[in-house]
């Protein structure tokens, strides 16, 4: 079966990662990289000879192209998706989908209204470790579920065009949405900026799911040591996703609370712990975005809705932007009632 030849545009800091799996995967061909800056062009001209290197978007999309993979800056993404789909193109974009919720409702609108397929790379939703969370989840082991806690933090990557939260909690916020499948009902955000006053560079956004879940993340780009971690405590068990333990990425705990349903108990608030074993169930080795590249792939070849589509881009993004705003308030919570339609 012919691969699928894919144009890339944007070969900075993430675009190389896109390139090398869309090369080695075996649905897939690079059938071209466009990039502006000339340092970058010669970068991506050294790292895969053979590959055409192209200064514009419209010399890319003159090649004969299946599909477009965006890995530019998020401010860009609007106008180079929508370029792409009107010419006919399913697209690939990096997270998060657009730079504000308009922007990624219309083009979630606009790939449905051309019938072509929109994925954004919401990378962790294809990792092994977030799948069998998700398993386990979905199957009860947990209970249900209380809350969601998570650190994403390091001496990161200060961005210009956007803040810490739009930077790293899209990660967050993706797994959440995968891994619960619910709907949140509001959310607030607090954070502070240090290096640019008007770019946070720490942050802490809650999430309200319902009265008895919610979840707090944790990002920032200043803490001297990095931390990839999330919890999930439930009624029955715990789990502790630690991303950089590669041997057990995860770890379900037979620990917690036990509440008596006695009615002399209640009414001393009697709560019992338990603590039983911590097991370490099996997750296949592999890289995420490979699975993500493939899975594009398979979505344009049969012409079906990616797991990570349009509309988990513009959930996301809402989330992003509320939490942004609620910041900028010092944390007032913001209501996401509107947000039905997108989980029919
Ligand atoms: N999935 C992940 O885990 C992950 C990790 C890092 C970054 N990202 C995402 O990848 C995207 C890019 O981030 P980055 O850190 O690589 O940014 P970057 O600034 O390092 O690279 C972007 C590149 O795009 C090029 N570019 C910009 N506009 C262009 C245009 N019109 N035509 C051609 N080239 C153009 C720039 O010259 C630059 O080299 C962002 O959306 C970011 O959120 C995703």
């Amino acid at each position: 079966m012919e691969s699928l030849q894919v144009g890339v545009i944007g070969y900075g800091y993430w675009g190389p990662n896109l390139v090398r799996n869309l090369m080695a995967c075996p649905l897939t061909a690079v059938a071209g990289v466009c990039e502006l800056s000339a340092a970058r062009r010669a970068a991506a001209g050294a790292a895969v000879p053979g590959v055409p290197i192209l200064e514009t978007v419209d010399e890319l999309l003159d090649r004969p192209l299946d599909a477009v993979a965006v890995a530019t800056p998020v401010t860009t993404h609007y106008a180079l998706v929508r370029r792409c789909l009107e010419a006919g193109k399913d697209v690939l974009v990096e997270k998060p989908l657009a730079a504000n919720v308009a922007d990624a409702q219309a083009l979630a609108d606009l790939a449905d209204r051309l019938g072509r397929v929109l994925m954004v790379d919401h990378t962790y939703v294809f990792s092994n470790a977030v799948r069998r969370i998700r398993q386990l989840v979905q199957a009860g082991e947990l209970g249900d579920i209380y809350y969601v806690d998570s650190d994403r933090i390091n001496l990161g990557l200060f961005q210009s065009d956007i803040n810490v939260i739009w930077d790293l909690a899209p990660h967050d916020l993706s797994i959440a949405d995968y891994v619960l499948g619910l709907q949140p009902r509001s959310i607030s955000g607090w954070g502070c900026a240090h290096a640019d006053p008007l770019i946070e560079d720490i942050a802490y956004v809650n999430v309200d799911y319902s009265d008895r879940l919610m979840a707090n993340f944790h990002v920032s780009w200043l803490s001297p040591v990095k931390v990839r971690r999330m919890i999930l405590t439930g009624s029955r068990k715990s789990l502790i996703f630690d991303e950089l333990n590669t041997s057990e990425p995860v770890k379900v705990y037979d620990r917690g609370i036990k509440v008596s349903e006695t009615t002399e108990d209640l009414r001393r608030f009697r709560v019992g712990y338990r603590t039983g074993d911590m097991w370490s169930p099996h997750v296949e080795p592999g890289e995420a975005l490979r699975s993500m590249v493939a899975h594009f792939a398979e979505c344009v070849r049969e012409r079906c809705e990616p797991v990570s589509d349009g509309r988990m881009g513009v959930r996301v993004v809402r989330l992003l932007e509320a939490a942004t705003r609620s910041t900028r308030a010092h944390g007032r919570r913001a209501l996401l009632s509107q947000m039905d339609n997108l989980y029919v």
